[in-house]
């Protein structure tokens, strides 16, 4: 009887509330033929799986919103560190993460095992042993890891889950900005911005940032279909995924043309702007919004991650601050404006407002929230 090849589970973490733009998004990549094997599990979180490891890991690259991705190596019982050190001995860690630096990360709930300072001895001890009773090949010393592997153990009912993060630095780290402004906005949070703007406008918008800072928002929606090779992952320092033969990437041309504006009062971050998105169709412009002229462009969306908060500081009572934000779009003729601003800012009740579902940014419950004007 043949054997039945194994299905791999990459499970990806998610900023709490953007849960649904990331399962969107993973929908839309899934959709293409050359993700048509991998399927979403949601039954414990996001987990993709496939029988391919290549393609599987390749949607690691496309992907926008997930903060990592981690690769689910084995689940045991281990209801004491002996148990867990003989099982941990039996992982084949060199197909995986063949570096003696790793980092860790334990959780657990109703398990016996639970004392996390025990639990990464165990593990390292595990490790350590199995390479010194098979060290790794030479050729892998050399590996650059962008972030040390993070190796994670999550205790539930005495069972253990054991995954290695296959991300290195976080997947919202795209590895183009050079240069960045105060208070940027994680990528990530721009990706599931742009997601939102795109279910509620036609296709093919002009969109401006007019107080872009390092311009997060505009490079998220200019960069939104393209897959994004800028930067180093450490799955491709697995020897499991260096083995693979590579398949070629093929995705349908995508048609749209974008153009993108970006506006900043501040000329440090003009000057980023600028370096960071050079090579992109991005009109860039230096000054005060609150006295911009009438846009020349019909049907502009405007976008912004508005200035709060202890970091950066406005001259205006916050609410205020809002309110002539959305007031300042409409009248030089924008079709519509978005804010993303704490869910506790209070809006005018002239404007017809539209809200996404709250997100947890860095500890502050945050929305998108849309005003229109036509
Ligand atoms: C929260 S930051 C935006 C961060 C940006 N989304 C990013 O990811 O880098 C707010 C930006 O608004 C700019 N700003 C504040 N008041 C402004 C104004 N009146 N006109 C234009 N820009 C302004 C600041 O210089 C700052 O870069």
């Amino acid at each position: 009887m043949q054997k039945a090849s194994k299905i791999y589970e990459l499970f990806l973490s998610v900023t709490p509330g953007l849960e649904v733009f990331a399962k969107e998004e993973i929908k839309d990549l899934l959709s293409s033929e050359f993700f048509s094997e991998v399927v979403l599990d949601l039954e414990d979180g996001l987990t993709l799986k496939s029988s391919d490891l290549f393609v599987l890991l390749t949607t690691i690259k496309f992907l926008k919103i997930p903060t990592r991705a981690l690769l689910r190596i084995e689940e045991f019982k281990a209801r004491d560190l002996p148990k867990l050190y003989k099982k941990l001995t039996k992982i084949n860690w060199n197909e995986y993460i063949p570096t003696t630096e790793n980092d860790f990360k334990v959780s657990s709930h109703n398990s016996r095992l639970f004392d996390d300072r025990k639990i990464i001895k165990a593990t390292k001890d595990a490790i350590s042993d199995y390479q010194k009773a098979q060290p790794f090949k030479a050729k892998y010393s050399q590996l650059e890891w962008s972030h040390p592997p993070i190796i994670f153990l999550r205790f539930e009912e005495d069972m253990c889950q054991l995954s290695i993060d296959c991300s290195g630095e976080r997947l919202d780290k795209r590895g183009h900005k050079i240069l960045s402004a105060k208070a940027p906005m994680r990528e990530s949070l721009g990706a599931a911005l742009i997601r939102f703007i795109n279910e509620n406008e036609d296709s093919d918008y002009p969109l401006l940032d007019p107080m872009a800072g390092s311009g997060t928002i505009v490079s998220e929606y200019l960069l939104q279909d393209e897959l994004n090779n800028k930067r180093a992952y450490n799955f491709e320092n697995f020897p499991i995924f260096r083995k693979l033969p590579a398949k070629k990437i093929e995705m349908a041309p995508i048609e749209i043309t974008r153009k993108a504006f970006a506006n900043d009062i501040n000329q440090d971050n003009i000057k980023a702007i600028k370096k960071n998105l050079e090579q992109y169709n991005l009109e860039v412009t230096h000054g005060d919004f609150f006295k911009m002229k009438e846009l020349n462009h019909d049907n502009i969306i405007i976008a912004c991650n508005l200035p709060y908060g202890k970091r950066i500081k406005t001259q205006k009572n916050i609410h205020d601050f809002v309110n002539d934000f959305f007031s300042k779009a409409q009248q030089i003729g924008a079709k519509s404006a978005y804010a993303v601003i704490p869910e506790t800012f209070i809006i005018d009740k002239k404007f017809k407002i539209l809200r996404s579902q709250r997100i947890n940014n860095g500890g502050i419950w945050i929305q998108f929230v849309r005003a229109s004007f036509i």
